[in-house]
């Protein structure tokens, strides 16, 4: 009862694709860059994609996952590869968690 009370108080319903995101990014668990998605990068892609990386073993020039600002400039491609195609990290591996875990980051990041 008090649920629907403080429901039917809400304020004038945002467009669909925004609920569906903030739906899901409110049950989430609050991952971020800093908690969770610097590690995840520098352990699963880092030895491929970063600047400093003494062999890139192929990555393209300029596709790294270094900072939060790379994971806003390659989100969609990152989304692609990794949690679309599986095609990335080459090798696969990827745990299911951190698969969910990524799947968040990348909707409720930005
Ligand atoms: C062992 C080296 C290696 C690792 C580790 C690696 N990559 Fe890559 N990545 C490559 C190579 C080689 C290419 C270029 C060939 C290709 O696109 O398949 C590439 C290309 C990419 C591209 C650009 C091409 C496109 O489709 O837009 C993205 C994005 C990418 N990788 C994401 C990732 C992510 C995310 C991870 C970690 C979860 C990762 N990669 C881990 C080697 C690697």
């Amino acid at each position: 009862m008090l649920l629907f009370l403080l429901l039917g108080c809400a304020p004038v319903d945002p467009p669909p694709a925004v609920a569906t995101r903030s739906a899901t990014c409110v049950s989430a668990p609050a991952v971020t860059w800093e908690n969770w998605g610097h590690g995840f990068f520098l352990t699963w892609c880092a030895s491929c994609h970063a600047a400093s990386t003494p062999d890139r073993r192929g990555a393209p020039e300029g596709v790294d996952f270094e900072t939060e600002a790379d994971l806003a400039r390659w989100s969609d491609r990152i989304r692609a590869r990794t949690l679309d195609e599986h095609t990335m990290p080459v090798g696969g591996g990827l745990y299911d968690a951190d698969l969910a875990l990524l799947e968040v980051l990348l909707t409720c990041s930005r």
